[in-house]
């Protein structure tokens, strides 16, 4: 069954605004990365969308692919970000069947809500192996695509979109250090800081490299697990945030639009906050 636009996209972006362009995405099954997909995809984009799991990527992608009569969504299971060699035969694969990768969102991530005295040396290992290490493997296996695409289409561009655009999904947590999430804040802090050495080293080359960092985002599985063990009643969920709520996908799948759209393309090496001011009152547990 198809989602109503209105769940996944504002009405506020013109029609066909990434028409010829290709997503490559990881995590793309995911509640957030679904909706930004969905949401590049209604405005023009074809997509392909990387997984651990294979029946869960290719539902996905058939999903997503009724956002827009004609739409070309590849689904491709069975890749684990933390293996380079599987995400570059993805790559690879995306930019033979779609034709180019022209933006890549790294959105594979991997949580669970322990405290550091529950945390193995693995479990940690494991958080930045799929966090950090992951968004480099992704950034590794598609700059080439990225380049071909930035020269393609240059920044700026008279005639309008850019191309050769690089997102990371990353946290607020580590601006203030959060309980039970220590592996994740750490994993986070380097995805950022691997966008700003990104930015420096290839935006002479026409590529941007920027973050989105979700705040607490309801309906995500990351969020469910750590509302549960932060927030004991379903009444006071939201009431922390200073716009007042939680946020939805749809405000993370906006920002995306923003970021790869001509409106965007002067946005270099920094990290869009999509929280509502939440992360100014977070941290003390
Ligand atoms: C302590 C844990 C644990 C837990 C796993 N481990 N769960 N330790 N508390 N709850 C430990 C294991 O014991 C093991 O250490 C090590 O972590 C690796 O576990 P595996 O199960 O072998 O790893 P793997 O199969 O690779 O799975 C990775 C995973 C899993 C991260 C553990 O949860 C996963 O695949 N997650 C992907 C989906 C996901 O998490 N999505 C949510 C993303 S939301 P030992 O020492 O025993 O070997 C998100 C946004 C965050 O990231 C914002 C909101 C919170």
């Amino acid at each position: 069954m198809s989602v109503p636009k209105s769940e996944y996209l504002s009405n506020v972006w013109a029609p066909g605004i990434f028409a010829g362009r290709v997503l490559f995405i990881t995590g793309g099954a995911g509640t957030i990365c679904s909706a930004q997909t969905r949401a590049l995809v209604h405005l023009g984009a074809d997509a392909c969308i990387i997984g651990r799991n294979v029946a869960k990527t290719e539902a996905a992608a058939k999903e997503i692919a009724t956002a827009r009569p004609g739409a070309r969504v590849l689904g491709l299971g069975g890749v684990d970000v933390r293996s380079f060699d599987s995400l570059k035969a993805a790559a690879d694969r995306c930019a033979k069947e779609l034709g180019a990768i022209d933006f890549v969102v790294a959105g594979a991530a991997g949580n669970f809500v322990a405290p550091i005295a529950g945390l193995s040396p693995n479990a940690f290992r494991t958080v930045i192996e799929i966090d950090t290490l992951g968004t480099f493997n992704t950034l590794k296996a598609t700059i080439p695509y990225l380049l071909e695409s930035a020269k393609r289409n240059p920044n700026p561009n008279p005639s309008g979109l850019t191309g050769g655009r690089f997102l990371s999904v990353s946290a607020t947590f580590h601006y203030t250090g959060m309980p039970l999430q220590a592996h994740v804040s750490a994993a986070k802090a380097a995805v950022d800081a691997l966008m700003g050495s990104t930015a420096l080293e290839y935006g002479p080359l026409g590529i941007t490299a920027n973050s989105v960092s979700p705040g607490a985002i309801e309906g995500t599985e990351g969020m469910e697990r750590l509302a549960s063990s932060l927030v004991t009643s379903s009444a006071d969920r939201g009431k922390e945030v200073p716009s007042g709520r939680w946020g939805t996908v749809r405000d993370i799948a906006d920002a995306t639009v923003y970021l790869f759209s001509d409106a965007g393309n002067y946005v270099n090496g920094t990290t869009l906050i999509v929280d509502g001011a939440g992360w100014r009152r977070q941290g003390a547990g």
